[in-house]
């Protein structure tokens, strides 16, 4: 989790490191900036800036402790993950693909708690993806009702999950990543924050083709 904020940051942050760089350079050199060129560079800086605090303020969210229950529309923390992850997707060339039922009935659960869910799920499928190695690679993310629960699977195609593992990966440290990679956490405290809602994660997967993971909760009572 914490690596992949910092990759995020570091984002913006570059950019805005070239931008300014390239405006001392002019000056130190007394070059005259055109003006065109001088509104790109500080339009991308306030632009990466904002950038930027959208991710801090968002984690600032993210690290508020307690559980939460609110009338939730599952697809806002779909749509706030891929807002802000989104990017580091593009630049591995993998596709996401969502496919929101918008008619679903709310559930009792808190947003960013499900966004933390959503964004293990998430990178995790892009971490096999990245394994595998192979172009076309795609995360799809579905929201949908399931007789009568509300549905959200995250799909990859990676390289799926062999059956000796397949019922350890829920295990808290149970990890298949080199060490100081991962801290096979992230599964295990998914599974928590589910469970806490109502909630169930069922696996589907074919070795070689690719992983879907479902998670299913009850609708709120009041839900229509
Ligand atoms: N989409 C997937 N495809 C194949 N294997 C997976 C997938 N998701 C999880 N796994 C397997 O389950 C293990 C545990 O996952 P979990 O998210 O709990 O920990 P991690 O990803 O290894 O570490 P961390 O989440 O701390 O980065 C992974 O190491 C991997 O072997
Ligand atoms: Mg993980």
């Amino acid at each position: 989790m914490a690596s992949g904020v910092a990759h995020e940051l570091n984002q913006p942050l570059s950019v805005i490191r070239m931008g300014a760089t390239f405006l001392s350079k002019m000056i130190n050199k007394g070059r005259k900036i055109k003006d065109e060129e001088l509104r790109t560079v500080t339009e991308q800086i306030v632009g990466q800036v904002d950038r930027a605090s959208a991710i801090i303020n968002h984690m600032r969210d993210f690290a508020r402790v307690g559980i939460k229950t609110t009338d939730l529309d599952v697809n806002l923390p779909i749509k706030n993950i891929i807002g802000i992850f989104g990017q580091q997707f593009k630049v591995r060339d993998i596709a996401i693909e969502l496919d929101l039922d918008d008619n679903l009935p709310h559930i009792m659960a808190d947003s960013n708690k499900l966004e933390q869910v959503l964004l293990n799920l998430v990178v995790n499928a892009r971490h096999v993806i990245e394994e595998k190695g192979e172009p076309g690679g795609k995360v799809t993310i579905r929201s949908f009702s399931d007789k009568g629960r509300v549905a959200v699977s995250v799909s990859d195609t990676g390289n799926g999950i062999p059956d000796h593992i397949l019922d350890k990966i829920f295990e808290p440290f149970f990890t298949t990543k080199k060490v100081g990679a991962g801290t096979g956490l992230g599964l295990s405290i998914s599974y928590g924050i589910v469970k806490d809602y109502g909630g169930t994660i069922d696996v589907k997967t074919e070795v070689g083709i690719g992983t879907t993971f479902v998670l299913k909760f009850p609708p709120c009572s009041n839900a229509k």
